[in-house]
């Protein structure tokens, strides 16, 4: 049979049945909120309905739902003049004025109480539909209000747009509303744009905006936008008040916004605004306010407009959570480890309720990404009770003068190199020890049990030693008397000369001890304790390049580079004269079978997944150091398989020889019993 005959009947009726059941799908889904299918099932549909109009494309009709995907880029967007213009809205800040627009509508319209429709103002993109016969035949945006663009092959990839009504609507029916992207959807195409390498968009409004301004409408048709319908610009066949308005036209198929409300008097108003605002971070689509219409159309008449905004309707804006100001410079704070936080000091700003003049940039690849520049104008943002984040630049306002970022190249803290390990988003200084920001947690660590060992010196007394002054380095640690440190809060004479004697105590100290007290990144107690075995003297190790320290049992290029530079750094170096001035005596490295205890000889383990309280290679070596072996796969001899967060296949391999599975806890058990 030829082709010439055309489609068969029951295929054009099947893909009429599939066009009319996806519509309802998407009607129920969009504007009733009120699926009854998952997306599994119309994504089959969908598909079917593919297949029939690929094989017989005579069977397409433009409303069909598969005429979303996206027509050829355009050159630029055709203007277009709204035939009714696209006003804006009077704002209000304060109950007061609030209470003054009601009272206004009162006196004109001579009426003891208004009856009113609440809606959230959306902060997305205005858009204007044009609807003839039902079919939808333009899109158009706000442009300066009495001409726009026409985006209609963009906005025809947005599923809650409807392409068809339903029902009876008038043969011209113009509806305006606003083009919005969820919370979600935002920081999806914000990680998908990140993961590209693409420039990333500051808040929802503009990617919303940028997403409907492509040129290409197939990028259009792959960013999550929703459409809110909020009214007409044409009343033919529509009821004479705004409730009843927006009512008949979800029923042709336009979604409104949920949480749309008819209220009565001022009071009404006030407490839908106060409701909203509380709830406002909760919403999927950001709103900066709420706006007031007089539900009455008669009414809506009879007030008319002032100026480009209606007397009839008002928009009370919440507090911003978003304002501009200027990025007056970005200072380094140094943490405990070193790392080094970039923070951006503003010009104060009231945003979100609250006064700032700093926030976290986090790291440098964040302020490389957003590209913010001391001296630029910056958008700050604080929601909730969220800590206030610088988003990005206003590029409009930037000053000709505003130069690239980057970090430091020695420490604010301490002078010393800063150091940033490939792959690692952390830059640190490299100042270890004589880092006055990171003396007191290192300190603390110098003292512990496995390094020096010095009882008696906590966390409390660290600071005071510190803040006071009396110790700069640990080498400072061997020339307190008992009368200094007696004199410290909290502090006996009975403790002060318990301290001093544990303290002359720690002068002698095996060198993997020490190298270990030093507190060299990466170094743990067992890299130490190799490293002290393989080079025999403290002189031998610092005179180690990169390469000699690899060929240490366990030490791998990362371990290797911290510790070459950490001796490369003189304050580092000059802590250790000072020790050995004030009497500390590393003695040689212990005998190779130290104490004898391999208590996990004989016994093989596997890692698999990412450890929390250390990394894989530390917990390799600290097996390792109990005698374990420690392995890449998984066999009938493995004694146990270590499990941390999303384990690959070993786990699976682990579950079916029958192998032991230990989680982190299991592990730190077997360390500590060991
Ligand atoms: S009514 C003549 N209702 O706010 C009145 N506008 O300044 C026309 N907007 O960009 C607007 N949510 O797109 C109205 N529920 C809502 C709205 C809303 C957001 C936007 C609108 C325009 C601006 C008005």
């Amino acid at each position: 049979m030829g082709r010439s005959a055309g489609p068969p009947a029951e295929l054009a009726e099947r893909a009429q049945a599939l066009r009319e059941a996806l519509q309802e799908h998407n009607y129920r889904y969009y504007v009733l909120e009120d699926p009854t299918v998952p997306d599994a099932e119309y994504d089959r549909l969908l598909r079917e309905l593919e297949r029939i109009e690929q094989e017989w494309p005579e069977l397409i009709s433009d409303d069909s739902p598969t005429q979303r995907v996206g027509a050829a880029p355009a050159e630029g967007f055709e203007t277009v003049e709204h035939a009714v213009p696209m006003l804006s809205l009077a704002n209000a800040f304060s109950e007061q004025e609030v209470r003054e627009f009601d009272r206004r509508i009162r006196d004109q319209l001579d009426l003891a109480t208004i009856d009113y429709v609440a809606e959230p103002k959306l902060d997305g993109v205005a858009i204007a539909l044009r609807y003839e016969s039902g079919r939808l035949v333009l899109a158009a945006t706000r442009g300066d209000g009495y001409t726009g663009e026409n985006v209609t092959s963009n906005v025809r990839t947005i599923d809650s747009v409807p392409l068809s009504l339903r029902g009876k609507p008038p043969d011209l029916l113009e509806v305006r509303g606003e083009i919005c992207m969820s919370r979600s959807g935002f920081a999806d195409l914000n990680r998908r744009l990140a993961a590209a390498d693409q420039k990333t968009f500051v808040n929802p409004r503009n990617a919303a905006s940028g997403s409907l301004r492509q040129l290409d409408s197939k990028i259009t048709a792959q960013r999550p936008l929703r459409f809110f319908c909020y009214g007409s610009a044409t009343s033919e066949a529509l009821p004479d008040s705004h409730a009843a308005m927006l009512k008949q036209l979800r029923e042709w198929g336009l979604p409104i916004h949920p949480e749309v409300r008819r209220v009565s008097g001022v009071e009404d108003l006030l407490a839908y605004h106060a409701d909203l605002l509380v709830r406002r971070d909760e919403m999927d689509f950001e709103i900066d306010g709420v706006v007031y219409k007089v539900d009455d159309l008669d009414q809506q008449r009879e007030m008319g407009f002032v100026s480009r905004a209606p007397r009839w309707a008002l928009a009370h804006k919440f507090p911003a959570e978003e304002e501009m100001t200027r990025l007056i410079d970005i200072e380094v704070q140094v943490g405990r480890t070193g790392a080094l936080t970039p923070v951006a000091r503003l010009a104060p700003v009231f945003v979100g309720g609250v006064t700032v003049t700093n926030a976290t940039l986090h790291n440098a690849d964040e302020v490389r990404r957003k590209d913010v520049r001391p001296g630029d104008m910056v958008i700050v943002r604080r929601a909730g009770d969220v800590i206030p984040e610088v988003v990005g630049p206003v590029l409009d306002k930037r000053p000709d003068d505003a130069r690239p970022w980057s970090m430091p190249e020695s420490c604010p803290a301490c002078g010393s190199a800063v150091a940033r390990v490939e792959d690692e988003a952390v830059a640190r200084c490299t100042g270890g020890l004589v880092c006055p920001a990171q003396r007191k947690r290192a300190l603390e660590h110098f003292v512990s049990r496995k390094a020096m060992d010095i009882d008696g010196l906590g966390t409390r007394l660290i600071e005071q030693l510190v803040e006071a002054d009396l110790v700069h380095s640990p080498a400072d640690l061997y020339r307190l008397d008992g009368d200094t440190l007696a004199s410290l809060e909290r502090m006996g004479e009975k403790s002060a000369s318990n301290l001093v004697q544990a303290i002359a105590r720690s002068r002698q100290v095996p060198l993997a001890r020490l190298l270990f007290a030093l507190g060299i990144r990466e170094v743990g107690e067992v890299s130490a304790r190799n490293l002290a075995r393989h080079f025999g003297t403290l002189d031998k190790l610092i005179a180690a390049d990169v390469g000699a320290l690899e060929a240490v049992r366990d030490v791998g290029p990362i371990m290797a580079r911290h510790i070459r530079a950490f001796f490369d750094e003189p304050h580092n170096r000059q802590v250790l004269t000072a020790l050995a001035e004030a009497g500390v005596r590393w003695q040689e490295a212990e005998p190779e079978n130290e104490g004898g205890s391999q208590p996990l000889a004989g016994q093989t383990f596997v890692l698999t997944g990412s450890l929390e309280q250390m990394t894989r290679s530390e917990a390799k070596t600290r097996l390792e150091g109990l005698g374990a072996r420690v392995t890449g796969s998984v066999s009938k001899n493995t004694t146990a398989v270590i499990v941390g967060d999303s384990p690959g296949s070993k786990l699976d391999k682990a579950k079916e020889l029958g192998i032991t599975v230990l989680d982190e806890d299991g592990l730190a058990s077997l360390l500590e019993s060991s």
